[in-house]
């Protein structure tokens, strides 16, 4: 798994605006299925511009999870169109953020009701900012990013840990579908759970405060398939504790 290399956050407006590509990346490895798509789809290289200028952080997470995605992609064989949608996704999945007021996005405490509210409305945020993008696509993947958890939530509680969460066959067959973008929305979210758990930049996870709820928060992901990809991510993260040794 290849290791990532952290950059101080790079201030000034104007600066920015003049960087490449390469200076947008700093010394970060960039996987070459990452470059192919920021060539390929240069909405996202400006969105990801837009989003290190404003909220460092997430730039990060984004990158992450988008070479996370990639990693996974390979080891699932997943086709080329499937792979451009997860990575895409990946890389702008909270791209909602930029419309976050950095007072509540870079909160190091706890967050209050209210605050929660307004953080949870990225994902519905940056579906309509990929909408209005004509991104149809990433915006239903971004959509879904948190959604999956809740509605998994809600299968078990919500509905006294009966059948829903049971693959079943035929007619009755669970919302569980492991095909086409339902299959790769899942991933996402697991993908995004793992990354941003791990993830010490983050205000909130200096001590690993998200860490200690990783399993809690993956614990509605149960299906074989979901299984495996975390059973991957996992692995990944300890050979690459490993190597720092
Ligand atoms: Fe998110
Ligand atoms: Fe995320």
């Amino acid at each position: 798994m290849r290791e990532y290399q952290d950059e101080a956050p790079v201030g000034g407006k104007g600066i920015e605006k003049q960087q490449t590509e390469e200076k947008l990346f700093g010394e970060r490895k960039i996987a070459p299925e990452v470059k192919n798509i920021l060539e390929k789809e240069p909405v996202i290289l400006e969105l990801l511009k837009e989003m290190r200028e404003y909220d460092w952080v997430t730039f990060d997470h984004l990158m992450k999870v988008g070479e996370l995605s990639v990693a996974i992609s390979k080891e699932l064989e997943l086709s080329s169109s499937e792979s451009d949608l997860l990575l895409g996704s990946a890389l702008v999945h909270d791209i909602g953020k930029l419309k976050i007021s950095k007072e509540i996005l870079q909160k190091k405490g706890k967050y209050s009701d209210e605050e929660r509210v307004v953080m949870q409305s990225h994902a519905d945020i940056g579906a309509e900012m990929l909408r209005d993008l004509g991104e149809y696509q990433k915006a239903e993947m971004t959509q879904r990013h948190h959604e999956q958890k809740r509605s998994r939530r809600y299968q078990v509680n919500g509905r006294k840990n009966v059948p829903m969460l049971k693959e079943k066959k035929g007619k009755h067959a669970s919302r569980r579908d492991d095909s086409g973008l339902e299959k790769l929305a899942r991933l996402l979210s697991v993908i995004d759970i793992f990354e941003s758990t791990g993830n010490r930049n983050r205000p909130n996870n200096r001590n690993g405060e998200l860490l200690a709820k990783r399993s809690e928060e993956l614990e509605y992901f149960d299906s074989d398939f979901e299984l495996e990809v975390i059973g991957l991510l996992q692995k990944w993260e300890t050979e690459r504790a490993i190597d720092k040794i």
